[in-house]
């Protein structure tokens, strides 16, 4: 109960920091602790199709803070963390699972094992691999269809598709980061208003990487708050059936 309650202030304390002040405070190894958290986030069949880069340095920050098109909350954060989609990094998501699969430490059932050797090397591969002008994803949208009229089926299987799911665990992340900061005693702001392509030439990042966000983290400040937080009610957003 003592933990939930934790829990409750440090989701009910989290607010988009728009101001950050006492740089000389700022203890980063909080982000490494965070970001130790957020990997321990759960993601789609484990693939962690996720990269951080922490910006630190004043002329980084100054760079990314321009990309952001010099908004507050990157002009003065201590730090800025950078959270990547490496949907191009698939092959080796996949290898690692199958690698993990073989571990001696693994307790898993043989028949489960094999089931997922079959899922790793063969559903996940057809899943994220490329797409040719679409082609694919139609082949794949229409087997799904043909099957469908027999059997639930996941549906969700285009590479628009495969976008979303990556994108969702990779926000998973930066939740979990986020409230881990906050946990610490510090602050944080998502952004998603930014240059993509110049923070991916800046970090010499390949073509095919997504950047999902971009978070900066500091010493809050009450001028960094900007207006009172204010959400739909739970009746008018949770359902019961
Ligand atoms: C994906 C995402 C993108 C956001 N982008 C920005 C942004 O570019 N600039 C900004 O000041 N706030 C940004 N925010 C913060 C939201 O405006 C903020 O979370 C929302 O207004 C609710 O306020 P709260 O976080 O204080 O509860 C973003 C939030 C999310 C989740």
């Amino acid at each position: 109960m003592e933990n939930a309650t934790s829990f409750e202030q440090i989701v009910n304390a989290r607010r988009s920091m728009r101001v950050y002040g006492n740089q000389e405070k700022y203890n980063p190894e909080i982000v490494k602790k965070s970001l130790d958290l957020a990997l321990l986030s759960p993601n789609s069949s484990n693939m962690q199709l996720w990269e951080f880069y922490r910006i630190r340095t004043e002329e980084a920050r100054k760079k990314i803070s321009n990309f952001c098109l010099d908004q507050s909350a990157t002009r003065t954060a201590s730090e800025i963390v950078i959270v990547v989609a490496r949907p191009d990094k698939f092959k080796q998501s996949i290898r690692f699972n199958l690698d993990s699969i073989e571990s001696p430490d693994n307790f898993e059932k043989d028949n489960s094992k094999k089931r997922r050797r079959l899922y790793y090397s063969k559903v996940m591969r057809i899943f994220y691999s490329g797409d040719f002008l679409f082609l694919f994803s139609l082949i794949k949208k229409l087997l799904v269809f043909f099957i469908g009229l027999k059997r639930p089926i996941i549906r969700e299987v285009t590479s628009i598709n495969k976008k979303v799911t990556i994108h969702k665990s990779v926000a998973l992340a930066a939740q979990t980061f986020m409230l881990a900061v906050k946990a610490y005693g510090y602050d944080t702001c998502p952004i998603e208003g930014f240059d993509s392509k110049r923070i991916k030439k800046y970090l010499k990042l390949s073509r095919k990487a997504e950047i999902n966000m971009v978070i900066t983290v500091g010493q809050g400040t009450p001028e960094g708050i900007f207006y009172p937080r204010k959400r739909f009610s739970y009746e008018q957003v949770v359902f019961e059936r």
